[in-house]
């Protein structure tokens, strides 16, 4: 489910990503381009299809503090600290630095940026469904209807029989952003396929089993998203306050050292390190971050009367030393940092520094991989 542009855009490459829609299948991309703008880095794929398979063709990061003292983008903004401009030109030079030459590219949309809620319908056909969303929409989303533009997913019931009760996933993102997003695409060279929002990426690209509940939890640099998906099907997806940053700011203060030095120790030590100082400062700030998900989860079970049978943290902070084996103890649940590259082919020298990489790049490989879903 990405997000296609309305119409009103004005936007010449306006395709479906929905093969049902589309009979012209064979005019589907065989290379796409994904990209995220995170906060601390903007993060770029691209992956081709032949078949049923896919291959890694490229991929490129730029960091933010590399270029500018600022971040790519930020939560009081609502979207980015930088102009378009500056963006769009960071794209470019990861793009001929990764000698990536596709392009159609799909943008994730932050989280912070958007809005994501599931809600009940009764029963009714598939022909009826569509307008029955965009009715009741606006009474579930905080944002005016006529400024944002809207996303919807069954995920679960079926349309047509009348005892179904039908539940909708609906996203929902401003206008703006999206203008934001054809802007930068269009300083960067490229053609806007689609934007999706960051939590149906990374369900995409880090969920396979087609049986069972897994929570996704991204950890960034500026922002946490907690997920639950159930069967494929993205169900829950809530914006958290935990950063990465706010753990280098932490320790910095905590031991008076620069960012630098702050950001190397927390990511060699994190929870494990001897120095009871920067042990005891993470502890105090990861602990809300469980509770968090204690809550979703439990909220989960209330609702649906279903266990999450494993969680996944993905996202650069996933990598913080005894990060995965804290959650596991607290929450007594197997805990995966899984690898968005792995069912993707690539050369295998390349393997060891994929794995290291994957967890930032979960959200780009997930947009990229709905550009060529057939
Ligand atoms: N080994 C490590 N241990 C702990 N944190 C790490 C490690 N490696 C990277 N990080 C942190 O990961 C963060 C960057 O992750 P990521 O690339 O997912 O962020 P982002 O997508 O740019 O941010 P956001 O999604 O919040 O906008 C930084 O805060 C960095 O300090
Ligand atoms: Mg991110």
């Amino acid at each position: 489910m990405a997000l296609e542009l309305p119409a009103n855009f004005n936007i010449e490459k306006i395709k479906k990503l929905n093969i049902f829609e589309n009979p012209l299948k064979m005019f589907f991309p065989k290379k796409m381009v994904g990209i995220d703008v995170g906060t601390a880095s903007i993060k770029i794929v691209e992956i081709s299809r032949w078949g049923q398979g896919k291959t890694l063709e490229n991929y490129g990061e730029i960091k933010s503090v590399s270029l500018f003292k600022e971040p790519f983008r930020n939560v009081e903004k609502g979207s980015y600290m930088l102009s378009n401009y500056f963006v769009s030109r960071a794209i470019r030079a990861v793009l001929d630095e990764a000698r990536i030459r596709t392009k159609g590219a799909i943008f994730s949309i932050p989280d912070f940026s958007t809005f994501c809620t599931s809600f009940d319908l009764p029963p009714m056909t598939a022909k009826e469904l569509n307008d029955a969303v965009y009715y009741n929409a606006p009474q579930y989303i905080p944002l005016p209807v006529t400024e944002t533009t809207l996303d919807w997913k069954l995920i679960s019931g079926i349309p047509g029989d009348k005892k179904s009760p039908l539940r909708i996933f609906l996203v929902a993102i401003p206008n703006q952003i999206i203008q934001d997003y054809q802007k930068v695409a269009q300083l960067a060279g490229l053609e806007l396929y689609a934007v999706e929002a960051e939590a149906l990426g990374l369900a995409r690209s880090l969920v396979r089993e087609k049986k069972g509940c897994i929570c996704v939890i991204d950890i960034g640099a500026q922002s946490t998203t907690i997920n639950v998906v159930d069967k494929l099907n993205l169900k829950k997806s809530f914006s958290f306050d935990f950063s990465g940053n706010q753990l280098t700011y932490s320790i910095s203060s905590a031991l008076g050292l620069g960012h630098v030095e702050a950001e190397e120790l927390k990511n060699r030590e994190g929870l494990i390190s001897a120095k009871e100082e920067i042990s005891k400062t993470l502890y105090l700030l990861v602990d809300p971050l469980i509770l968090e998900t204690k809550r979703v989860l439990s909220d989960f079970y209330q609702q649906e009367n279903k266990d999450v049978d494993l969680v996944y943290l993905t996202g650069g902070t996933a990598a913080l030393p005894g990060l995965k084996e804290y959650f596991q103890e607290i929450l007594k649940k197997n805990v995966e940092i899984p690898n968005c590259f792995s069912e993707l082919l690539y050369p295998p020298i390349l393997g060891r520094t994929l794995e290291n990489m994957a967890p930032s790049f979960s959200v780009a490989t997930g947009v990229a991989l709905g550009g060529l879903e057939i």
